[in-house]
């Protein structure tokens, strides 16, 4: 029941909106995406790193890749929205060589780590291998500041629009992430938040195609404050403001990734209900408010981005 990435977000180009593209690493992130999704009547984008493969297969990535899979059609054949379960930041050949064998709607090369012409050369390869059996892939320009699991870089360096406009051409990839300033987690700015407009605008001019925005949770402060009062430490933690993610819609962004707001929102009403309900034993009790709320915070982003009723 997985449906085709590339129509989901070929879709929201020619409409102007951006399809959220949400994280999970289990049974209960992915139930509260999808649900909010379907009560959004909203496209929806599931996510899994190769962290996340690698979690839910206990190691075995061919295992964590099926079970993906497994999972999303279980729950997505029941819905009326089109979902689509993509590879994030696929680094390694075997990964991704999994989740196109499992059954991925599309998988993400990430070799922005690389120079230009080998990065080009990486995803050329990938493309070529996954459009032959049907799957759509992204490739990243620039480079993200942060850290996850497998995907750390000091610098920020921001896209170079010329270098997008040949790289689409050259390796016929169908999504394209630029990295315009944001960062991945829960510190993206030191000051004011700051995003590099003029060149998003140009990168689309050049390569009319979706456009992917990472690093791109908001991180409420009312959730961080949340945390903070039941014992979290993330004070100065900071995400990108509401007019930015608009405006970055409006210049061409049509799958924005958000991973860290789930997150967020996941520890502080853990945090709240354990320590308000300190005698409660049984995990549905506890999981279930918590993740009522991961669902509320999916389906807020999900009229943000403007995808609320494009099912
Ligand atoms: O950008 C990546 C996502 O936030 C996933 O991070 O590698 O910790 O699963 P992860
Ligand atoms: P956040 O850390 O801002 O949620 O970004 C997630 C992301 O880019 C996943 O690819
Ligand atoms: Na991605
Ligand atoms: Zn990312």
């Amino acid at each position: 029941y997985v449906k085709s990435t590339k129509e989901i977000l070929e879709k929201a180009s020619k409409e102007r909106y951006a399809v959220g593209a949400f994280n999970f690493n289990n049974m209960e992130f992915l139930q509260a995406i999808l649900e909010a999704a379907e009560e959004e009547k909203a496209p929806v984008i599931v996510a899994t790193s190769e962290g996340a493969i690698k979690y839910i297969g206990k190691g075995d990535i061919e295992a964590g890749a099926k079970l993906a899979v497994e999972m999303v059609r279980t729950y997505a054949e029941k819905l009326s929205v089109p979902v689509a379960l993509h590879l994030d930041h696929g680094r390694d050949f075997k990964i991704i060589m999994a989740a196109i064998k499992a059954g991925y709607s599309s998988v993400m090369i990430d070799a922005s780590h690389l120079p230009f012409e080998e990065n080009l050369r990486e995803t050329k390869r990938i493309v070529e291998i996954a459009h032959a059996v049907g799957i759509s892939v992204e490739a990243e320009l620039g480079k993200l500041k942060g850290i996850e699991d497998n995907v750390v870089e000091k610098e920020s360096v921001l896209v170079d629009p010329e270098e997008a406009k040949v790289f689409v051409k050259e390796t016929e990839v169908d999504f394209l992430a630029p990295a315009i300033g944001t960062s991945h987690g829960a510190f993206k700015f030191k000051g004011e938040a700051q995003l590099d407009f003029e060149r998003l605008k140009k990168v689309k001019e050049y390569t009319q195609i979706p456009l992917v925005l990472h690093g791109a949770s908001m991180v409420p402060q009312d959730v961080v404050k949340l945390a903070n009062e039941y014992g979290a430490e993330l004070s100065g933690a900071k995400g990108v403001p509401e007019d930015m993610l608009k405006k970055a819609i409006e210049l061409g962004i049509n799958k924005i990734n958000t991973d860290t707001d789930l997150r967020i929102t996941f520890v502080a009403y853990l945090r709240k209900i354990l320590s308000e309900d300190k005698s409660q034993i049984d995990p549905r009790k506890i999981f279930g408010p918590v993740f009522e709320q991961v669902k509320e915070i999916v389906k807020e982003r999900i009229r943000i981005f403007g995808s609320s009723g494009k099912a």
